[in-house]
């Protein structure tokens, strides 16, 4: 989403600065061109060659310096941005921008302006929860102004609370979110994500090396383009996107149950999940003791959820993967056509960079009416988004 991107970062002055570093790193290993401003505040806490250094573009810090201006400009500057991203934006220059004020260079480009401007937000505690500065935010808000919520913890000053600048990959998925196409503002998809984990006693489980990760990429990216988005997910050590419903699940049986139950809700379904095909036909109830030197598990089939719900389709948009270690194409579009699905992303897993634990992927998308795509090594977050542009056209509000 930021590739390519004219990205204006404004920074005011708290000891937030330092954080920002990072998140201009990330910025520009996303892709995108970026302008820094800095107040004149900002500029005692860490020094605008650290910024100019690592944007690759000299640092704005003074609207009547003619050389910058003769450069740039502020008005070039408000003109350029794809987006406006304030951070830390401290109290001071929240309230500035409220109430309509542009004494520097920052704030006049702000104003000057017709591009999405993101602030994140970092204060005190105790000034976050003033309730002229909570006014202010709010002006900003119903004018348009994309806010972010400040984290909690241990401040700076001392104070325990709410004022935190967010996290630089938080504020860097906030910036993207800004920016992402709204094309499917109020479709209501529900994705499974992770493996499924089959008890044998209270100690052990048969389970998968999924890591949910490529499920939840869908999550976010799906929720960035305006779905309503259910996540459920059997168990891993990823974090819920935000603004998604996660429900975690444990087993097979489980996952079906949470996907039943809110099919009715949905319009489409995207089953990213490694379900296990089979669970033991008893779970031990104690731990199960070693006895000879062989020991022989009896499992029986898990239901096939995917196949359940193409049964009763119901005109809905219905999304499988299929991850296989050979005869990639003839065992997806095996799938493809008996689960009755829409589309099916089919990866070999035995690829380097296609696995279950990496941040990649290869896929091809195998479609219902025969058409095959083929795409180069991508990120599990860019699968997402080619996935989303496939759901966007068969989508019908
Ligand atoms: N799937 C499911 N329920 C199962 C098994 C699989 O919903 N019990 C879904 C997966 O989430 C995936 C698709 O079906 O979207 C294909 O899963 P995969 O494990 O690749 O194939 P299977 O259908 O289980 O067939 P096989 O194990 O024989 O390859």
């Amino acid at each position: 989403m930021l590739k390519g991107k004219t990205v204006v970062l404004g920074i005011s002055g708290g000891i937030a600065v330092y954080k920002v570093v990072e998140l201009l790193r990330l910025l520009t290993k996303a892709g995108a061109e970026v302008h820094v401003i800095m107040t004149r505040s900002a500029q005692e806490f860490v020094t605008p060659l650290t910024f100019q250094t690592l944007s690759g573009n000299p640092v704005h810090t003074d609207l009547f310096n003619l050389h910058q201006e003769q450069e740039i400009g502020h008005i070039s500057l408000a003109d350029r941005a794809d987006l406006f991203l304030l951070a830390p934006a401290t109290a001071n220059l929240i309230g500035k921008i409220a109430q309509g004020l542009a004494d520097d260079l920052l704030t006049t480009s702000i104003m000057a302006t017709k591009a999405p401007v993101l602030v994140a937000p970092a204060m005190n505690t105790n000034m976050y929860e003033n309730p002229i500065y909570q006014r202010n935010e709010k002006i900003l808000a119903e004018s348009g102004y994309h806010l972010l919520e400040p984290a909690s913890g241990e401040l700076a000053c001392g104070w325990e609370g709410k004022g935190k600048l967010p996290e630089p990959g938080q504020i860097l998925a906030a910036a993207e979110s800004v920016l992402v196409p709204k094309d499917l503002l109020g479709c209501r998809l529900l994705v499974t994500a992770g493996p499924t984990r089959e008890e044998l006693d209270p100690v052990r489980y048969l389970s998968n090396y999924s890591s949910g990760k490529m499920g939840y990429a869908i999550a976010a990216a799906a929720r960035q383009r305006g779905c309503t988005v259910t996540l459920v997910s059997g168990p891993t050590n990823l974090a819920a996107p935000v603004g998604v419903n996660c429900i975690r699940v444990s087993s097979a049986a489980e996952m079906r149950d949470a996907v039943l139950q809110r099919l009715e809700e949905v319009e489409v379904v995207v089953k990213a999940a490694a379900v296990a095909d089979y669970r033991p036909v008893q779970r031990a109830q104690q731990k199960m003791k070693k006895t000879g030197d062989e020991l022989v598990i009896e499992l029986e089939r898990n239901p096939d959820i995917l196949a359940e719900l193409g049964e009763r389709k119901e005109g809905r948009i219905l999304i499988g993967f299929a991850a296989e270690t050979e005869r990639l194409i003839a065992h997806a579009a095996e799938k493809l056509k008996k689960k009755n699905l829409d589309m099916i992303v089919a990866n070999d897993v035995s690829r380097e960079g296609a696995g279950f634990d990496v941040d990649t992927n290869i896929v091809r998308f195998l479609h219902a009416d025969g058409r095959m795509e083929e795409f180069d090594l991508m990120s599990k977050k860019q699968v997402a988004h080619q996935l989303l542009n496939r759901v966007a056209v068969l989508y019908k509000p």
